[in-house]
């Protein structure tokens, strides 16, 4: 990857492991924009990061995705990486609980925004070198917790949806690599005041911005790379390790 000949696309860079990875890049010598949901948090982002061009979007919503493509065009982005996502705890054995998502809501922030995006800007990053799509799905792809369904679900959706994508640009021979990074428990607001063992969006980011630059399809961040090993040997002992985090 050369990197002052890249312009990434960063969704989600406003907070976390998407902010981190603007940075990085950023001090490579890329040229980045940068998204977030809110006007709010893209301001501040703007203040405390002026050499990103922020952009305020949100991926559920279908007309702001078509014009995130036409703002694009001409702008020879060749590095599109996926990383905005929420996830909402959420028992379906209960009810009348307050949700900031439904699963529609959720469904369509995690899996198809990302998917839809995808496709509008294939005809673009066909024509430009070195383009590659990163999938920031989660070491919950491998194997599901019980608090999250939706989001679990989501996000092997996703894995599944990079694989198939890869083969079908690899057989049409259209130069776009396509890339899944799958982080562990990142200390990030998305995993605030729960979980152990977290590593930093800072260590986070700088393993997938390498895995990126090595051109590797799969990024198995931190713990995940262990997740990957056990459950190749033993899916049942992977699940059975996950399904109470
Ligand atoms: N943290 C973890 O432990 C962990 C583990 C595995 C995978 N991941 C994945 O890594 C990615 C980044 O996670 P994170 O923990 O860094 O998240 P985070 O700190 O909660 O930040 C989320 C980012 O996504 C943006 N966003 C939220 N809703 C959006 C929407 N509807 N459309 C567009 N952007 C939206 C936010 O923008 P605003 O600032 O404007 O709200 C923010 O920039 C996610 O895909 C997540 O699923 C995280």
């Amino acid at each position: 990857m050369n990197w002052t000949q890249t312009h990434a696309v960063v969704t989600g860079g406003t907070r976390g492991i998407g902010r981190a990875m603007v940075d990085l890049l950023l001090e490579k010598g890329a040229a980045v924009t940068a998204t977030g949901r809110t006007s709010a948090s893209v301001e501040q982002a703007q203040q405390d990061c002026p050499r990103a061009n922020w952009l305020v979007f949100d991926q559920s919503d279908a007309n702001q995705r078509a014009e995130l493509v036409a703002r694009m065009q001409g702008k020879g982005v060749n590095l599109l990486i996926h990383n905005a996502g929420v996830q909402q705890l959420h028992d379906f054995t209960q009810h009348g609980e307050a949700l900031d998502f439904t699963t529609q809501q959720e469904t369509a922030i995690n899996f198809i925004g990302p998917v839809e995006l995808t496709q509008s800007m294939l005809p673009h990053l066909r024509h430009q070198a070195d383009a590659r799509i990163v999938f920031v799905t989660s070491g919950l792809a491998l194997a599901p917790k019980r608090s999250s369904p939706v989001y679990c679900a989501n996000k092997a959706g996703l894995r599944s949806f990079a694989k198939s994508l890869r083969a079908q640009l690899r057989h049409a021979q259209w130069p776009i690599a396509v890339t899944e990074a799958l982080p562990p428990l990142v200390d990030t607001d998305m995993t605030r005041g729960r979980g152990r063992g977290k590593i930093s969006a800072q260590s986070a980011a700088g393993q997938i911005v390498r895995g990126i630059a090595a051109g590797k399809p799969e990024i198995y961040v931190g713990a995940s790379a262990l997740l990957r090993v056990i459950s190749r040997i033993s899916p049942a002992l992977a699940e059975a390790i996950m399904i109470n985090r």
